[in-house]
Order: structure tokens, then sequence, then C-alpha cells
């Protein structure tokens, strides 16, 4: 596609760096990152609040790709994030991210990652059931402390993607069902508790959605629900969570929106509905994950063997695979695949990208057009900088693959590539 960069020597380049020159310098497999891609990204969906004029904060969902250097990035370009676990809120603040502008998420926070957050003195806690209520007090009060948290609702929105990335709907397990009243019981503990100050509600929908009518919809829904408890309980929400799940493209087929179109359509909603009841514009936060790094990376592969059977099959093998990227075997994820160092010329072939895992469903893309391979080639799959590296395991002892920052026509190892003692570490023998 026309959106890749080639250089003059004719290889897929990276941030201006020349791909093969990365896969030789740090092997293969490699998720290489064009930095500015997530800085521009981030400019767009901050320039719609911008254009608007209303208050609002850009939240990075990390799981899509948790990294110091990452962390790092975002928080030097204004951004808060979000953290679903221990690990994750550890390595934010390894990674510099300020405190004050990290959120936790999920639907079941231990009480030892709880008390990790209250000590840390992060921004807020999206509180997601009654257990965590009461695991969250508990630790405050034996703390005497108190936090921020905003309340995590499932607005019953169906959003239109895959089933197990979908959030939203009343029979999800993540957050309060408002059918039911349970936010809203939720909510009169909050607000009589004097330890935790709610300053707002959350939705997340899905993921890898396309359209912005699932957000409308859940905009709609929200500020009722706002209205609903000014009247009764006169809360005013200071903050008006409406998560993430921003489409991105992987192949040709995928036409989401562009990030600035999002963000303007949710604005444009939640200003309607807001002046609508009359209510108090409260700032407009966005957890957009997937957006920000998905379309910012490729991996790149060395191609080892081929299996041909006439008529029959093509298989084309990388050393990678389900290990660096497991989302085509989970989800049936399509990618698209060229050789980066012959990414002009002629796709004479229909083949089948399998990885080195032994599994028959370690397949990386179905139906790829390339060039006659042979062994050596580098191979390149864009879009793999969401949930690739987050998501990627040992199977088989495979290391985990290296990380590169590129821009500006330099490269900078941000994840070295796991050794064979690193998968050793806490393997004590017997
Ligand atoms: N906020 C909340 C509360 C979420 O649960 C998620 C994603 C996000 C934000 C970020 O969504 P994004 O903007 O990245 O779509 N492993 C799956 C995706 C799981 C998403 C889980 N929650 C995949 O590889 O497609």
């Amino acid at each position: 596609s026309d959106s890749f960069e080639i250089n003059q020597a004719g290889h897929l380049a990276i941030g201006g760096v020349d791909t093969l020159k990365l896969a030789k310098k740090y092997g293969t497999p490699l998720i290489a990152y064009d930095v500015s891609k997530i800085k521009s990204k981030i400019k767009h969906f901050k320039q719609a609040f911008i254009e608007a004029n209303v208050p609002y904060r850009v939240v990075y969902a990390s799981k899509a790709f948790s990294a110091m250097a990452m962390y790092q990035l975002v928080a030097q370009e204004g951004l808060g994030c979000d953290v679903v676990s221990g690990g994750e809120l550890y390595t934010a603040l390894k990674g510099g991210m300020p405190p004050e502008r990290i959120e936790f998420h999920g639907n079941n926070k231990l009480p030892a990652e709880l008390e990790m957050a209250v000590d840390a003195k992060i921004g807020c806690i999206v509180v997601d059931n009654f257990q965590e209520i009461e695991f969250l007090d508990n630790i405050l009060r034996a703390k005497k402390s108190s936090i921020a948290v905003v309340l995590r609702v499932a607005p019953g929105i169906e959003a239109e993607t895959h089933k197990y990335i979908s959030t939203g709907q009343e029979n999800s397990k993540f957050g309060f069902d408002v059918h039911s009243g349970q936010a809203e019981k939720a909510l009169k503990q909050l607000i009589e508790n004097p330890r935790m100050n709610v300053k707002g509600v959350h939705c997340h929908i899905g993921s890898q959605i396309f359209s912005a009518k699932g957000f409308v919809m859940a905009v709609e829904k929200m500020v009722s629900l706002l209205h609903e408890w000014y009247e009764k309980y006169s809360f005013e929400a200071e903050v008006l969570n409406l998560g993430g799940g921003f489409g991105t493209r992987y192949t040709e087929q995928d036409q989401p929106l562009p990030p600035e179109v999002f963000a303007a359509k949710i604005i444009t909603a939640v200003k309607e509905k807001i002046n609508a009841y009359g209510l108090k514009l409260p700032a407009i936060w966005i957890e957009p994950g997937r957006s920000l790094a998905g379309e910012a990376a490729a991996t790149l592969y060395t191609v080892g063997s081929r299996k041909d059977v006439e008529g029959v099959c093509h298989f084309v093998a990388v050393d990678g695979g389900m290990g660096d990227n497991i989302r085509p075997a989970l989800y049936q994820a399509k990618y698209e695949a060229m050789l980066a160092n012959k990414p002009k010329a002629l796709q004479e072939q229909i083949v089948t990208i399998v990885g080195k895992y032994c599994e028959s469903g370690d397949i990386l893309v179905q139906d790829a057009s390339l060039p006659i391979t042979h062994p050596g080639d580098i191979l390149a799959i864009p879009s793999t900088g969401a949930y690739g590296y987050t998501m990627a395991s040992n199977y088989n002892r495979n290391p985990r693959p290296a990380v590169v920052f590129c821009e500006n026509g330099t490269d900078q190892l941000i994840i070295r590539r796991e050794t064979y003692d690193d998968m050793l570490n806490c393997d004590l023998g017997m």
C-alpha cells in the first residue's frame, strides 16, 4: 500500500531507517516502531478537543503496548495512561509516567495491587464492582488515606466487533450494570464514603470499532444516567470517560474513521446531550490503545523453509509466529505481508505465512501475495504495534522478540531480545 515508506535502495523503511539494516543489527523477529506515527495519532486525537475547546484527557490504554519507553513517550506528549495490573502500574511508574496521570482499570484488582496504587497516589481508580469497593475501603481506612475514583458502568451496548473484545454489553464481566440498579447502588456507596472522591463515570463498549455509532449511543446512555443522578443525588460528574476501542487499519479492507473524526463525533454528542439536560460539561476522557500503537509498528521476520505441494499448499515459514503475534490464531485477525527487501517486486504467488511453533494454527497470514521467496528474505508484517508484544509468550521456549523505536533515520533499542537464560530465570530445576 502507498502508506509504506520505500527508501532509495528500494527497501522498506521505518521511521527513515532501512528495515534490512534493522534486521541485521538487532536480528529477527524484530518489532520496529515509527515513533512519528504514534506522535501523529496523539496529535490528531488532541486536535479535536482543542478545536472544540472542551476539557479533556487522552489516556493511553497501555495494555496495547506496555514498555518503559512507551510510557515515557506518551507522558512527554502530555498523555496519561491506563493500567490494568500491578505489573503495568510498576512499569508505568518506572517509565516516568507521573502518578497523578495514571488510572487503574480491571474487574479483579487484587488487594495488593490496590494497595500499590494507593501508595503511589495515582490519579484515579476506575471501580468495577462491589468487592473492589470493599477491598479499597479497607486499604484506605488502614492507611488513613483517600483516593479519587471513577465508576465504571456497563451501558448495555453491543459494539460491532469480535465477541472476545466486546465489553459494553449487559452480560459483560466488566463494570456495574445499569438496568438492575447496581450502578446506582454503587454510586450511593461512593458518595457516602469520605475516603473515595467520586469524580465521574466510565464506560468502554469494545475494541477495533470502525464507526462512531456505538460511541454516540454510549454518550446518550451515559449522559441520561448523569442527568438522572443529578436530579436524585445532585451528583455532578467532573469526568465522563468513554473508553477506547477506536479501530485501526490492518489490511486494505479496514476503513476506520480517523482519530480526529472519532473524537469530534464524541465531543459533539456529549455537548448536545449535556446542553439538552442543562448539565455542566464534564471533562471528556478517552482511552485509545490500539489506535495509538497499532499502525506504528511492523514486525520483521526472516524467511526460512518453504513447503510447496502443487495445487494443494504453499507455506512460507518465518522465524517467529504465534509467540510474538497470537492475534491471527486467537481472533482470526487478518494482516498483510511484504518482502522488506523487495516491497515493489511483482507479487507472483499466493502463500500462507506460517511461524515456527508446533501448532497447525500457527498461521500469521492466510493468503499473502508475495514475490517468490528465498531463505534469508526479510518479511514485514505491518500494523503489529498493538497487542503483539504484550500478548507474546515463550511457547516452545522461543525467546520474545526485541523492540526498536525509529524516528528521523535513527533507531533505538527499547526492549532487548530475550535470551535462553532469561527464560530460565524463574526455572529452579530440582
Ligand atoms: N479501555 C478499556 C477499559 C479497555 O478494556 C480497553 C481494551 C481499552 C481502553 C483500549 O482499547 P483499544 O483502544 O486498544 O481498542 N487483545 C485484543 C484487544 C483487547 C482489548 C481489551 N480492552 C486484541 O488484540 O484485539
